[in-house]
């Protein structure tokens, strides 16, 4: 059987739909990648816009907005561009509008509707519909009725786009919504508005109402694909496709519309029975790894170690086909038992003069040139701190990069304070013509009347951007790092000024490959963490293994292993740890105070997401909570551990 291998979107996996099974209550359709999904549903619609226009009719579309439907739109605005499909017999109705934002503002549907789509398509505007969101209260009502008959007279809608909330809902019909709910304004759930704060600027200005289209109104449409992308609904998704339908879930009630699509890439589809626990579905074809997550998952689930799972617990849970092809029990047992085991080892790096054959790193070269990438100034020692101390301590040559500036995470407060703190320069040192005082209070003027909208000047964010390289450096020396294997690579595709950042682009590609050229390094170790709130990590990693793939043939590059890490925003399942590095209480304290050193990031730093504890305190639960993890399967117990995935460059 194909599985996902790891659930990031770089490996490559078969469409498993073949796997399909009574578990998923919708009909599921799992793509390589969003961008891949999204083409097929373009051109679904695409193809019904030619026919319609051929039938001398209408094709009414009903459009989502969010991060999920702009690579459907991407794609038409290159149907239309390049194949010449026009939209002028194209009818369009959307979901939902924030109330109450004004057509203009920058965060509305309408804005973003016109900006990812409609200027670049030749749809008349008067074909376009979408809830008002600057309506008096008293109008609202009468508005809502307005949309429906409109879609009627319309004569329905043909097709209809979704997006999913992790809080399970469709356009904004939020857990109790009704199936036979209308367009009409409802209030946002806390989870929707948290999700959709940093575009906001904060959770408080985001709006709390919304009108939406109702469950009913979803329901009446002719077919209907919901697409989602990403681990973050991985949970959702399971839920609404295995589940029994309740409003709790408004996603769910799709389950009794007849012609639903559910269209996943493969990180959205992890959570899926098919892939979580294939052996409860079909025949599985075993590899060690599989072996491994199933083992563990029995583990967990009769509350036993690795080495006291009995024939009898196998066979009660459905894995009674394991042991018929790989058995007796007890050799499983204790295959699984030295895999796990031969993943710990406290010499990250290889240990000099020892047998390595079952160790997780070569022994030799010794010592390493090792490049520890890291995606914002701060990843390298929320995620692996104690395994870059060990990687320093074991006298490796430890270059660490950060990718990117961070600059948008620092607060206008704290570039202010730092200012405030240059002004005594002028003192201290006699400087005459510094004129600190005068930048001091220019920007005191600009913050306090700074606006959700405004971009910032370059200069205050080369400010915030200094401030992380601060912290970043102070970081290094406390872990011992020489101040010159310290590499700031500033990725231009970060440097947009906002919260939203450019693709990533050549120049991206071609710095860490010169960079990785300079240090020629014998391992590396990158962000495989991809849930972090604004897709940075996903940006990096994909530049990351651009560049390896196009050093493939490099003489270096032969002798080089690459290591993934995670952790400020999740943690591997241990069915895919190739390495895991235990950590002392010192080793962990350590780790805390290497935190600590980013400043700016601590006591309520602005880009939280959803979990509001600390980014240390993440790591410790993580890092321990995979410790206790390793000592419930009968390994050794240790404080915390941090762990790694191989990766290797095909
Ligand atoms: C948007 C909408 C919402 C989104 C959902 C997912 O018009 O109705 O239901 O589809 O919140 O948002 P993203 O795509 O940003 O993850």
């Amino acid at each position: 059987m194909n599985m996902i291998p790891y659930s990031l979107s770089i490996n490559g996996v078969t469409d498993a739909d073949a796997f399909a099974t009574r578990y998923e209550k919708l009909p599921v359709k799992v793509a390589n990648s969003a961008v891949e999904a999204s083409k097929v549903i373009a051109s679904r619609i695409a193809e019904m816009i030619r026919q319609r226009s051929t039938e001398g009719k209408n094709l009414v579309l009903g459009l989502a907005t969010g991060s999920t439907p702009i690579h459907v739109y991407n794609e038409l605005i290159r149907i239309h561009k390049e194949e010449g499909l026009s939209f002028s017999n194209v009818v369009t109705f959307n979901l939902d509008e924030y109330y109450s934002l004004h057509p203009e503002h920058s965060q509305s549907y309408h804005h973003f509707m016109w900006e990812r789509l409609f200027r670049h398509i030749d749809i008349p505007a008067e074909n376009i519909n979408i809830p008002k969101g600057d309506l008096p209260l008293e109008e609202v009502n009468a508005f809502c009725k307005t949309y429906e008959i409109k879609i009627k007279e319309a004569g329905g809608i043909d097709i209809q786009l979704l997006g999913i909330g992790r809080t399970g809902h469709i356009g904004f019909n939020e857990p109790g919504s009704a199936l036979n709910s209308r367009t009409r304004l409802v209030t946002l759930d806390r989870l929707t508005r948290i999700d959709t704060s940093d575009s906001f600027n904060g959770e408080e200005n985001v709006p709390k109402y919304a009108i939406t289209m109702g469950v009913g109104t979803i329901m009446a449409a002719r077919e209907i694909f919901l697409m989602a992308w990403g681990e973050g609904k991985a949970s959702i998704i399971q839920k609404a496709v295995e589940e029994p339908i309740t409003d709790t879930i408004p996603t769910s009630y799709l389950q009794n519309h007849p012609n639903t699509f559910i269209i996943l890439d493969r990180a959205a589809a992890i959570e899926l029975t098919r892939f979580k626990t294939p052996w409860l579905v079909s025949t599985c074809e075993w590899n060690d790894r599989l072996i491994r997550k199933a083992v563990l998952w029995l583990c967990l689930k009769v509350q036993k170690p690795i080495l006291k799972l009995s024939e009898r617990d196998y066979n009660d849970n459905g894995m009674s086909d394991l042991i018929t092809e790989h058995g007796p029990f007890s050799k499983i047992n204790i295959d699984v038992f030295n895999d796990l085991q031969h993943t710990i080892t406290g010499w990250p790096g290889g240990k000099p003069g020892v047998d390595d054959s079952t160790r997780p790193e070569r022994a030799l070269p010794y010592p390493k040139r090792v490049v520890l990438f890291s995606p914002h100034p701060d990843d390298d020692v929320i995620s692996m701190g104690g395994t870059f101390a060990r990687l320093v301590e074991q006298k490796h040559n430890v270059h660490v990069a950060y990718q990117t500036s961070g600059s948008i995470a620092v607060s206008d407060d704290d570039a202010l304070r730092y200012i405030d703190f240059v002004t005594n320069f002028e003192d201290i040192f006699d400087i005459k013509d510094f004129e600190a005082e005068k930048i001091y209070q220019k920007t005191a003027e600009y913050y306090k009347h700074k606006n959700k909208e405004s971009i910032e000047p370059g200069e205050l964010l080369a400010i915030k951007a200094a401030i992380r390289k601060g912290e970043a450096r102070a970081s290094c020396r406390y872990i011992g790092l020489p101040e010159e294997n310290v590499h700031f690579l500033n990725l231009p595709f970060y440097e947009s000024g906002t919260v939203k950042k450019n693709p990533a682009g050549e120049a991206d590609i071609l710095i860490t490959m010169e960079f990785l050229r300079k240090i020629k390094p014998h391992q590396i170790y990158a962000a495989g963490d991809l849930r972090d709130p604004h897709g940075t990590h996903r940006v990096c990693i994909d530049i990351i293994i651009e560049a390896l793939h196009r050093m493939i043939d490099d003489e270096w590059f032969k002798d080089c292993r690459i290591w993934f890490y995670r952790g400020a925003w999740q943690e591997w399942e241990l069915d895919m740890v190739d390495m895991a590095v235990p950590l002392s209480p010192e080793e962990v304290e350590i780790k805390r105070n290497a935190i600590f050193r980013h400043q700016s990031q601590k006591d309520g730093a602005m880009f939280m997401g959803s979990d509001k504890r600390e980014f240390w305190q993440r790591a410790e639960e993580r890092n321990r909570n995979t410790a206790r993890l390793y000592d419930k399967f009968g390994m050794a117990e240790y404080e915390a551990i941090e762990v790694f995935v191989r990766y290797t460059v095909d």
